[in-house]
């Protein structure tokens, strides 16, 4: 009796002492974290049955839907993106997944989670850092553990070919590096907080106008060096637990069943070990789609049947897809599982306490760091607190910062600030996030007068801007998913209340809160502008912030704004407007040579080029070395902070070939951001991926740098700002797919 006692205290201890993954180490040898996760994959799908195996694959959506006659499973979160049944006897946790492109996303509804968003994707692309990427990751990362999410989806790096595009907000603008690079980054932050993000959206999903029925076009070896290199960096920089694969087809089959984008690019090529999920509503068969690399299909009921429920198993059983295939998409499901921590550190079931205050600075931060200043004449800005007489108007400045639409779209805590705009559904609601920049502007100068106007009466506007010593014009562009703009302009009669308000007052800012790049006709006449994107939850603190220069911008586009659609590759957007189920091709004949790369090929004038950006100081560079060390090309160089204040500048390091033919004449290779006092100094190396100086060759599978003389510049901008050059000599060199040098 009493060894009997001992005993259960012992074990009671060894319970308390070493937690569940310890404990069950015996008969879960699974359950041991020092194992990796190959094995632990391994070992656990040895002992699981046909249906566990089965139940892995298949994903529900988190919320009813009447119309299918449709419910949630009970233990799916309601509102939430998604949920996929574990394996509880052998210790698998069930999947939560939510939608995360800035945060912890709802679907609309009465029951949404309050989170903190971040500013838009593009915002965090444009600040060049690669750190506050991987800070915003690991907030989200942690409020979505928080409220019992494993699986985040995130990781949006669809490259930006088109401004039009309602969902370039999500994602991190036009070119691979850097978009790869910050995307990246973000998911990295995520997954350090012990769930799994995804990467997506696999491959080539570029415009939301027949998202689900257009083909695109491309050869393989532009498709390597665009889109695909984008998502090829951000895989290699943040080693997502999972990729979620497009709606659209490419080159004639649907991504979700594409063996050539999944089986032979992503999972051989790119050697990559977690699990494909598709798109909600992007699974079109069940032996097609297995076979060519589908892992899992997601969000039923939005797609036709369930595929990988039933008629799966059957498929199995009967030897149309293998057993090995099956075993290999659950064990990709719990490969990522082990590796990313999702089963030794479970969710907690009730949700933790947000530290909004804490969360709400990382958010702030980012805005800060990302904003842009496209142009400020005569040091307009930033405004002094001596200002007595300041006009806010437009973009219900007085209220709240906008959001973008759509699966990504964040509740904030205080609920929208302007309720009730159309649409109020999917891909809606129109969501203002309550932080207003105008009390924030108040904030800072109590005692001057700042008068609001609504914008709504351009005569009324202009009469208080003529009455005002400085004006502030806010405006705005809603952009989502599902949609895309039909022009660059700026949505309703907007440019016309600039011109008129810039016309009564030639000291005016517009401030713009857009999704992506929009033409600025009134642009000759207003001499300063901020461009914003969606600022996030913190958004109205940071912009007034940046114009009262407590934060000297620093953020640099990263993408090209075009000056008019006619520079486009597809001047008119192909499918636009869309017609239900109408299947078109979209030819991508730009190849590889998208956003800055097109400009330059065709030798077109941008309103605001690629990477470009102001500060309050001003930057020099000098001292550019390049060299090849170790094998690869280095650039050296030093930034001087010329200016009066501290500041940031990010340097741009672009190469061109002077004898080999690339897709456009050059590509950005590298860049880093320096933070520097007045009259500092400071040096940087860059070390550039040989993929960046390489054509890819799709028959041998190979990057090929061409012997021969090659222009380093080191600039401000794509359009050559502060540009300094020398030139290089490479040896012809060959590198695997991967970029990785090839014995020669
Ligand atoms: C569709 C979107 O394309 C995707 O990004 C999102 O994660 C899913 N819906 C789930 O909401």
């Amino acid at each position: 009796m009493k060894l009997k006692k001992t005993i259960s205290l012992l074990s009671a201890a060894v319970a308390l002492c070493c937690g569940p993954a310890l404990a069950a180490s015996d008969s879960k040898p699974w359950m041991n974290s020092k194992l990796g996760a190959a094995e632990r994959a391994d070992l656990v799908i040895r002992e699981m049955t046909l249906d566990e195996k089965l139940k892995l694959v298949f994903g529900y959506f988190g919320m009813d839907n009447e119309g299918k006659k449709y419910k949630r499973p009970q233990e799916s979160y309601n509102q939430s993106a998604g949920f996929v049944y574990g394996v509880p006897r052998l210790g698998i946790p069930n999947l939560w997944q939510t939608d995360a492109g800035v945060g912890v996303a709802s679907q609309g509804g009465p029951q949404v989670r309050t989170a903190t968003a971040l500013p838009s994707g593009l915002n965090t692309a444009a600040t060049w850092d690669p750190q506050t990427a991987f800070a915003g990751g690991a907030m989200i990362g942690a409020e979505a553990r928080g409220y019992g999410f494993n699986v985040l989806l995130a990781g949006g790096v669809n490259l930006m070919r088109d401004p039009r595009n309602g969902r370039n907000f999500e994602y991190g603008g036009e070119d691979p590096l850097l978009a790869g690079r910050m995307v990246g980054a973000q998911i990295k932050g995520i997954q350090s907080s012990r769930v799994v993000s995804t990467l997506k959206h696999y491959a080539l999903n570029d415009q939301e106008t027949g998202r689900t029925t257009l083909n695109v076009k491309i050869d393989d070896q532009s498709a390597r060096m665009s889109d695909l290199l984008a998502l090829q960096i951000a895989k290699e920089e943040g080693n997502p637990g999972s990729v979620m694969c497009s709606y659209n087809r490419v080159n004639g089959v649907y991504a979700c069943e594409s063996s050539y984008l999944l089986n032979e690019v992503l999972k051989k090529d790119w050697g990559f070990k977690g699990w494909v999920m598709s798109d909600w509503g992007a699974t079109h068969s069940t032996i097609p789609a297995a076979n060519a690399g589908l892992d899992q299909q997601s969000g039923m009921p939005f797609d036709l049947a369930d595929y990988f429920g039933a008629p799966l198993k059957e498929a199995v059983l009967n030897g149309w897809v293998p057993q090995s295939r099956l075993d290999d998409m659950a064990r990709r499901v719990l490969h990522a599982m082990f590796e990313h921590g999702v089963v030794d550190h479970p969710v907690a079931s009730e949700p933790g306490k947000i530290d909004f205050k804490a969360n709400g600075a990382v958010s702030l931060k980012d805005a800060q760091e990302g904003m842009v200043l496209l142009k400020n004449q005569a040091g307009l800005l930033p405004l002094a607190k001596s200002l007595r007489r300041i006009a806010v108007i437009g973009g219900h400045a007085d209220k709240g910062v906008l959001a973008g639409g759509g699966s990504s779209l964040v509740y904030p805590a205080g609920g929208n600030a302007v309720p009730g705009l159309e649409p109020k559904t999917w891909p809606g609601p129109i969501m203002y996030y309550p932080s207003s920049p105008l009390k924030a502007i108040q904030q800072r100068v109590p005692a001057a007068q700042v008068s609001f106007n609504d914008g709504s009466d351009k005569a009324a506007a202009a009469k208080l801007a003529q009455e005002s010593d400085v004006v502030l014009v806010f405006a705005t562009q809603w952009t989502g998913e599902a949609f895309d703009m039909p022009s660059l302009s700026l949505p309703g009669a907007q440019d016309e209340l600039i011109a008129a308000v810039s016309t009564a007052n030639p000291k005016t800012v517009v401030v713009l809160e857009t999704g992506g790049p929009v033409s600025m006709p009134w642009l000759a006449k207003v001499p300063a502008v901020l461009e914003a994107w969606y600022p996030g939850t913190s958004g109205g603190e940071a912009i007034a912030s940046v114009l009262f220069g407590e934060v000297n911008p620093s953020g640099h586009l990263p993408a090209t704004f075009p000056a008019s659609e006619a520079q486009l590759p597809r001047p008119v957007l192909d499918g636009y407007p869309e017609v239900a189920d109408k299947r078109f091709d979209v030819e991508y004949r730009e190849g590889a040579a998208v956003g800055y790369k097109w400009f330059d090929l065709k030798g077109l004038k941008p309103l605001f080029p690629f990477g470009h950006g102001l500060s309050y100081s001003e930057f020099g560079f000098s001292g550019l070395s390049a060299s090849v060390k170790n094998g690869a090309l280095q650039a050296t160089f030093t930034v001087k902070n010329t200016g009066k204040v501290a500041g940031k500048e990010v340097a741009q390091v672009y190469v061109a070939p002077l004898n080999a033919k690339w897709e456009a004449p050059k590509r950005l290779a590298g860049f880093q951001k320096l933070a520097l006092q007045p009259g500092a100094e400071g040096k940087a190396t860059v070390t550039v991926d040989p993929r960046l100086l390489a054509m890819y060759d799709s028959a041998s599978k190979t990057w090929n740098i061409a012997k021969g003389d090659y222009q380093v510049t080191l600039a401000a901008d794509a359009a050559g700002g502060k540009a300094v050059s020398t030139v290089v000599h490479l040896e012809a060199a060959s590198y695997d797919v991967n970029g990785k040098p090839l014995r020669r």
